[in-house]
């Protein structure tokens, strides 16, 4: 016999050996789970189907991971249907993403916006482009803003670094804002060179006394630096009205730690609203004062839920002065996204942008205040049509903060509380933000705000006005529950400013 014929021999034997041993190893473990499975109290599909019962839940766990690439058709995933993300996939990539055939998307559904295309369109040489808008004309240093579309709040802390970096450079190059979040403001905001929006949160991270009350100090010299333009005092944020920010103690590094100011590793969670707010007269007080100590806009984030307050509000600024008024509002909708909250909060409190936005721009309308207080609208505003949808219903801005996250490459795993996002943007996990290349994903945040304008630009222009924040009500139709469309004139009438306002 050849020692050829041997070694081969040889080799057959040892993985037939092989072979028995992990099937035997493989029966082994079968047992095992089988009397585990039968024997514990707490899974009755284990115990009734031992082992088999298992793959329920194997493939539920690969189910969230198939879904999205196999069985969800284009027009369907929540919160963000495959179209609207391949849509600023390529606008931040900066491929070509005109569309073949016809559109995919169903218009029948009650609520769908269409927009009025007027016979005779602008001509491109007659369009121009949108006029900056100012906030704070009272303050001692108000703001010019011009881009419609601009970065809402995302704290470092349930952002990573390499995001926060991204967005800030990313924010530069497209002449936007980038808004801090509620975690206070870190070198890697500033590092873009951007305008910086600082929210202030219940718990005052970045500008707060160490028992969690506002440090003017603190709030002074932060308000010093040029590229600071505005502050925003969040009431609320759609995702979670009446909760306060909640960021999981794995994400609390260190670094996070000593600018929130903080312990390190342990939850963070903040007040469920700022404890010196408890009715009108505080809020504008609030309002008032750290605009005074900050010489700059300074406006209050919230998602609606009556309109009652609203309107108090307004009766009281007009009997103040209208100096004394917010400098800006931002209506947040009730399906926002968010590093982390509850259910019930998530799914079923507030109103969603699509009516608390207009409700807004007519009670500030009726009271007079609608030139005075700037609104900022954001609620998975992500698209040109939701963007120029909330231009018709009356917002001065928009922001978005899933869209953002999308041109940095999310691709809504729905990990942001977890520390595991597989795309590097919301974990501190350094082996996962290594995917997150910083000077790469500047330039997709630019490109995406840039295809945002440029087809919202294509909408304007298409009805007839010249750019896009000459949209008003009478551009945009709403498809009814019997399927017809009916003007959002029609549907929001221009409210009468009421007679001892004019
Ligand atoms: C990861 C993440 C973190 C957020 N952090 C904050 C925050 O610190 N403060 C806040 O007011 N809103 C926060 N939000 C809400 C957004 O600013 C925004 O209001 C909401 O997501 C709606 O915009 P969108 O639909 O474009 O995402 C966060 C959202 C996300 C997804």
């Amino acid at each position: 016999m050849s020692v050829f014929t041997e070694l081969t021999g040889q080799g057959l034997d040892f993985l037939s050996s092989l072979f028995i041993f992990m099937v035997g190893l493989a029966v082994f473990f079968i047992i095992l789970m089988f009397i585990s499975d039968v024997s514990q109290t707490k899974d009755a599909i284990r115990r009734n189907y031992p082992v088999i019962g298992r793959f329920r839940y194997i493939f539920s766990t690969l189910g969230e991971f198939f879904r999205q690439y196999f069985f969800a058709m284009d027009r369907e995933e929540m919160p963000f249907n495959r179209a609207e993300r391949e849509w600023v996939n390529k606008s931040s990539r900066a491929i070509d993403n005109t569309m073949a055939f016809g559109s995919t998307k169903n218009i029948s559904p009650a609520g769908t916006p269409l927009f009025i295309n007027c016979p005779f369109p602008t001509l491109d040489e007659h369009a121009t482009s949108s006029p900056s808008v100012m906030i704070g004309p009272y303050c001692r240093e108000p703001y010019e803003a011009n881009s419609v579309i601009n970065i809402s709040g995302m704290s470092y802390g349930a952002l990573s670094k390499p995001a926060v970096r991204a967005l800030s450079k990313g924010a530069k190059l497209a002449g936007c804002w980038m808004n801090t979040g509620e975690g206070g403001l870190s070198a890697h905001h500033l590092e873009g060179g951007c305008d910086i929006v600082l929210q202030i949160g219940t718990a005052k991270y970045g500008v707060r006394t160490a028992d969690g009350k506002l440090d003017d100090n603190k709030l002074r010299e932060i308000a010093t630096l040029p590229q600071l333009k505005m502050f925003e005092i969040k009431m609320s944020q759609g995702a979670k009205p009446g909760k306060g920010g909640i960021l999981p103690g794995v994400k609390v590094t260190s670094e996070i730690a000593k600018i929130r100011g903080i312990e390190e590793g342990k939850d963070s969670i903040s007040p469920n609203r700022h404890p010196e707010i408890s009715n009108i007269k505080e809020l504008l007080d609030f309002v008032q004062h750290v605009r005074e100590v900050t010489g700059k806009p300074t406006g209050f984030k919230v998602v609606i839920g009556s309109d009652g307050w609203l309107k108090s509000m307004c009766e009281e600024i007009q009997q103040c002065g209208i100096e004394y008024a917010p400098d800006f509002i931002t209506v947040d909708s009730c399906d926002g996204g968010t590093g982390a909250a509850p259910m019930p909060l998530m799914d079923d409190v507030g109103l969603p942008i699509k009516e608390s936005l207009p409700m807004v721009v007519d009670i500030l309308s009726q009271y007079g205040l609608r030139e005075r207080i700037k609104i900022i609208a954001s609620g998975k505003l992500i698209t040109p049509s939701g963007v120029a949808w909330a231009l018709c219903s009356g917002a001065d801005f928009i922001t978005s903060a899933r869209g953002f996250m999308f041109s940095l490459g999310c691709i809504q795993a729905m990990k942001c509380n977890k520390n595991t996002c597989p795309t590097g943007i919301t974990t501190h996990d350094k082996n996962l933000q290594r995917g997150l290349n910083i000077e790469e994903k500047s330039v997709r945040v630019k490109n995406f705000a840039e295809k945002i304008h440029y087809g919202i630009g294509l909408i304007a222009h298409s009805c007839g006005v010249k750019h896009p924040r000459e949209l008003s009500r009478q551009h945009c139709r709403i498809v009814q529950s019997d399927g017809k469309s009916t003007s959002l004139d029609a549907l929001y009438p221009k409210p009468e400013v009421l007679e001892k306002y004019k």
